[in-house]
């Protein structure tokens, strides 16, 4: 009965391939799955980016990121723990699984959504060019060529900048150096997100100001977890649409802007 035989192993060798199919499909956990089974959700993060991430006096970071992702970890039933690092090495530690998502009041742009998948968005801002007080030598985007710029390094405000003809970057750490090197002269102008300038401007802005005059594109601001993690990205979802709905998003700016 060699035939059925045969049949056996051969409907026994389908079934060994569909299960080590599936075993290496069931190997590699979704980033969810990861979480709920370590109870850690790991939330990357620059902290120099008032009124979104910011460190307290006692080195906390706090702020309306740090308040979404509190409640998104909540919902998950998981501890929060957060890696602070430079901002243009969040895009490697989430590809490599250091981070399970960016929260770092984080514009969505192409090129990073080739990389990466964001949530809803929650904040409309827009970049703004910051120059000393009484500077009328930048009164339009074409003042700007060949010029010095300040920016945080690998920023939306660094690709506006490094598209401008002849412009000399200057890329720092923070927002708030830029603004430094700004006031001292050591460069003409800085180009930032709104809100933080603002933030920043009421805190050491007597001799610099916004131009008005110059508008960029608005831009808006979104988690961000590794390509394909749809069932991660859906629970992130969850929890920013209930506080983009109760008006908590709109407080928790108004409470972080306001300290300082
Ligand atoms: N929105 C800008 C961007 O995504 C700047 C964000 C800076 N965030 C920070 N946490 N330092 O490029």
């Amino acid at each position: 009965m060699k035939s059925w035989k045969k049949g056996i192993a051969a409907v026994l060798c389908a079934v060994m391939v569909m299960g080590l199919a599936a075993g290496c499909g069931g190997s590699e956990k979704s980033a969810l799955d990861q979480v709920k089974e370590e109870g850690v959700l790991v939330w990357g993060t620059n902290s120099e980016f008032p009124p979104f991430e910011s460190k307290n006096g006692a080195g906390e970071v706090v702020g309306v990121d740090a308040e979404i992702m509190a409640k998104v970890a909540e919902k998950m039933g998981v501890k929060l723990q957060v890696e602070d690092m430079d901002f243009d090495s969040l895009p490697a530690a989430l590809q490599s699984g250091k981070i399970d998502v960016i929260g770092a009041g984080y514009t969505e742009d192409e090129e990073r959504l080739k990389q990466m998948d964001f949530s809803t968005k929650y904040f409309k801002a827009k970049q703004v060019v910051v120059v000393r007080k009484g500077d009328t030598s930048i009164k339009s985007k074409d003042d700007l060529k060949n010029k010095k710029i300040g920016v945080q390094v690998g920023t939306t405000g660094d690709i506006e900048a490094t598209e401008i003809e002849g412009a000399e970057v200057s890329r720092n750490a923070s927002m708030l150096l830029a603004c430094q090197d700004l006031k001292n002269g050591q460069v003409d102008a800085v180009i930032a997100d709104s809100e933080t300038m603002k933030y920043i401007l009421q805190n050491m802005g007597e001799d610099i100001e916004v131009v008005q005059d110059i508008v960029y594109d608005d831009e808006y601001y979104g988690l961000a977890v590794k390509k394909g993690e749809s069932e991660l990205l859906d629970e992130i979802n969850a929890v920013l649409q209930e506080m983009i709905d109760n008006g908590e998003i709109d407080q928790l700016l108004i409470k972080y802007s306001a300290q300082g």
